[in-house]
């Protein structure tokens, strides 16, 4: 590709059908292409269904569950519980009742991290986390418990050796993520999860990179308890998510948050009915509803819309490496057949990541991520600690022409 063309950077395209003028945007008279590449932050756009699905909710619905004895009461109530549903079914989970809704991934993995562990415990985790793990984890250290780490290598892959080693030490629980929100890597939860069942140690998943367009199976990969949010690869809204559990380690967890359930409200301690147990208070309704909507999309699609993730991802991890040398280097794993998170993270060896992320939005019209992303210890891992990196990350609505496009831009930077 030669350097001298700048015309990418400006891109015309007539109208979409709907007319709308969503992905484009005016700059001193010049119309530039908007190109969302954050969808490991949040996905966009959501699936279709679920605004309108939320504003029905508002507009029509408006009332609570568990409490009013009235017929839109009990509606509501038959939503939240085809929600349940629709979520057990597609991580094969013990039941709907195990099902716990919760604000998001970050809400269960306190509350299963900090419900599970007391001081003396152990427990096993790897550098490539998110501070949604670490963060309570360095909390529960300061509160006594024992926090040791399997390490990885320099592209974040878990040394499975160490990890059987160090599982077979009896910790109370290991927490690992399915992918990394850095690398885009995924861990090998299939295999340490039967380690840690043989061995009699719970095993959590944290699931914010890949529930919705990555396969879990709870019960094939004996995993205790898996925590995800709803906006990422479930295309949901914001602010619900859920956790589901066995009931093995329901058993185990204190209830970290107490309040009116609607059940068994003459008695002063929560109930020990899932999902009563670990959900007081009110539930983001709105929320639920929209999830749903977008859980019946993805139900609608299949496996069409994973296959499509899957490509769009090795697409534009194949395009960032026929960069690489050129003042960038791609972090993570670099076999372009394997699954990965839809994430593809790139360092400017020449370049202040900041600058580069800040030009690809300002001259290119390229929303990116660039810092940590709350993974101190995934970078330092990487090699990308302290300058951070760019992170790019597909979801199912990206387009190829997008992906090159984006490749153009980097370019454009790296001939600067
Ligand atoms: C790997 C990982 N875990 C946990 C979280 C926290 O998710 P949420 O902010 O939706 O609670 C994120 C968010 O980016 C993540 O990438």
């Amino acid at each position: 590709m030669g350097c001298g063309s700048r015309t990418t950077r400006f891109v015309w395209q007539s109208r979409r059908k709907s007319g709308s003028l969503r992905n484009y945007f005016y700059t001193g008279g010049l119309i530039l292409r908007k190109v969302y590449m954050d969808n490991a932050a949040t996905s966009y756009p959501k699936a279709p269904g679920v605004g309108a699905a939320m504003a029905n909710y508002i507009e029509n619905v408006g009332c609570n569950i568990g409490r009013g004895g009235y017929q839109s009461a009990y509606d509501a109530a038959g939503v939240a519980l085809d929600t349940r549903e629709r979520l057990n079914a597609l991580v094969h989970g013990p039941g709907a009742r195990n099902v716990i809704l919760t604000p998001g991934a970050t809400y269960g993995l306190n509350f299963l991290l900090k419900g599970l562990l007391r001081p003396g415990d152990r427990v096993l985790t790897s550098p490539m986390e998110h501070n949604a793990v670490l963060r309570p984890l360095k909390q529960l250290e300061q509160a006594g418990v024992q926090v040791e780490y399997v390490p990885c290598d320099g592209r974040g892959v878990l040394d499975l050796e160490r990890a059987g080693a160090q599982i077979g030490t009896k910790p109370r629980a290991v927490i690992l993520t399915h992918a990394s929100n850095v690398s885009g890597g995924m861990m090998p939860i299939e295999k340490i999860g039967p380690l840690c069942r043989r061995a009699g140690v719970f095993f959590l998943v944290d699931g914010a990179q890949t529930v919705g367009m990555h396969p879990v199976d709870m019960a094939e990969m004996c995993i205790d308890a898996l925590a995800f949010p709803g906006h990422k690869g479930l295309l949901g809204p914001q602010g619900i998510g859920g956790m589901v559990v066995t009931d093995a380690l329901a058993g185990a967890i204190d209830p970290l948050v107490a309040g009116g359930t609607g059940s068994l409200s003459h008695s002063l301690e929560m109930p020990d009915f899932l999902p009563d147990r670990f959900e007081p208070g009110t539930l983001n309704l709105p929320g639920v509803y929209g999830l749903n909507a977008a859980l019946q999309y993805l139900k609608q699609q299949g496996d069409a819309l994973r296959e499509r993730e899957y490509r769009l991802t090795r697409h534009l991890l194949a395009r960032m490496l026929e960069l690489e040398g050129d003042g960038l280097r791609v972090l993570g794993p670099t076999e372009v057949f394997n699954p990965r998170a839809g994430v593809v993270s790139v360092d400017f060896t020449g370049l202040d990541n900041g600058e580069a992320a800040f030009r690809l939005e300002q001259e290119s019209g390229v929303a990116t991520r660039c810092g940590l992303h709350c993974a101190p210890t995934a970078h330092l891992t990487l090699g990308s600690y302290p300058q951070g990196a760019v992170r790019f990350s597909v979801g199912p609505f990206n387009t190829f022409a997008e992906i090159d496009y984006v490749q153009g831009a980097v370019y454009n930077l790296l001939c600067r």
